[in-house]
């Protein structure tokens, strides 16, 4: 069973080869970071014009490295939605058209499942399972009580997690994506400055406007008061205010829910940080099923869109060639 995978939601064209739905036999990424930099961050049009140069090229290197042709697929698996729409768009149509000129079924996948399913390549999902999703464009706990049954039992009341870094980086000066240049100053800064702990309504809510908001009160005071602003300091205080701030909300859904597995998700579980806290959630929890996603499989990819579209494919869910890209799609919908 082999399954091709497409994913092109934000600023990454990818494509995967999945085999027997757990193997994967390559997974290509062109990405557009480097062009988007020039701008501060990803800019739409730019990014579904890329995708449209990059898609094909994208598809021919993932089947070269899996050494299989077009005919040897047996279904395509697509991310639908969230994401930019001109940018969904582009995945979307080659993913209609290789799968009616295959005559495969086509599955649609949202991006957020592909994030939680990478796990599956470190270990088993062990269900009732509890995600953390931290990405550029989502900041959420997600409970699962079985395969592929997604209910969102917290989220953002404004910024994502990764929107909060990118914003942090940029009134820091410092380059985009901000969320690595920031996690690596972190490493080398002291605890030297104070940021608010934030209050939700909603104990599971996260919130992270306020703490960007702080970050720029307290370098308009330095400066104010002419003292210079100590970058690696700055990054070490939002970065601990930040994982303390997600983890905080794990650690009370862990405590009230009933889960056999917790697992990390989005390219936000990149963060040295992020992933050291999850790691110390073991001795805490020695029952609990902890894991995290390999560095490589944080970022958007398309295998683990085909890791998702395998499960998906399953549970009997299947697209036609009437779907189309919808950047707002609920995971819920699913
Ligand atoms: O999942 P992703 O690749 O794209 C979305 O689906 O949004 O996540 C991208 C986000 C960006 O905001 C980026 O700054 C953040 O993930 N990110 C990080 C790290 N690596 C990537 N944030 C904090 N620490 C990191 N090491
Ligand atoms: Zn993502």
């Amino acid at each position: 069973m082999l399954l091709l995978a497409i994913e092109s939601s934000c600023d990454e064209t990818s494509c995967a080869i999945i085999k027997d739905g757990t193997e994967v036999l390559s997974n290509s990424v062109a990405s557009q970071i480097d062009i988007h930099k020039e701008y501060g961050g990803v800019f739409p049009e730019v990014a579904s014009r890329l995708h449209v140069e990059n898609i094909n090229v994208t598809i021919k290197d993932a089947l070269t490295k899996a050494d299989v042709s077009l005919k040897d697929i047996d279904a395509i698996a697509v991310t639908q939605g969230p994401g930019l729409i001109g940018s969904l768009h582009v995945g979307v149509m080659a993913a209609k058209t290789l799968a009616w000129s295959l005559n495969v079924p086509l599955i649609p996948v949202h991006h957020i499942a592909g994030h939680i399913y990478a796990n599956k390549l470190v270990g088993e999902l062990k269900f009732p399972l509890l995600a953390l999703v931290v990405s550029g464009g989502h900041t959420e706990l997600v409970f699962m009580d079985k395969e592929y049954s997604f209910e969102v039992i917290g989220k953002t009341q404004d910024d994502a997690v990764g929107e909060a870094y990118d914003k942090v980086a940029r009134l820091l000066g410092l380059s985009y994506p901000g969320g690595p240049v920031i996690d690596k100053l972190a490493k080398t800064g002291k605890a030297n400055y104070k940021l608010p702990k934030v209050k939700t309504d909603n104990p599971l809510d996260f919130s992270f406007s306020g703490l960007k908001s702080a970050v720029r009160q307290l370098t308009l005071r330095e400066e104010r008061e002419g003292r210079e602003v100590i970058v690696e300091d700055v990054a070490y205080a939002f970065q601990h205010a930040a994982v303390d701030e997600l983890m905080s909300r794990v650690q009370r859904a862990l405590d009230t829910l009933d889960v056999k597995s917790f697992v990390l998700a989005g390219g936000v579980a990149a963060n040295s940080e992020v992933r050291k806290r999850v790691e110390d959630l073991k001795e805490v929890y020695p029952e609990l099923n902890i894991l995290q996603p390999p560095l490589w499989a944080c970022m958007d990819q398309a295998a683990m869109i085909g890791l998702a579209g395998h499960i998906a494919q399953g549970m009997g869910i299947s697209g036609d060639c009437e779907i189309s890209a919808n950047s707002n799609i609920q995971l819920h919908t699913y």
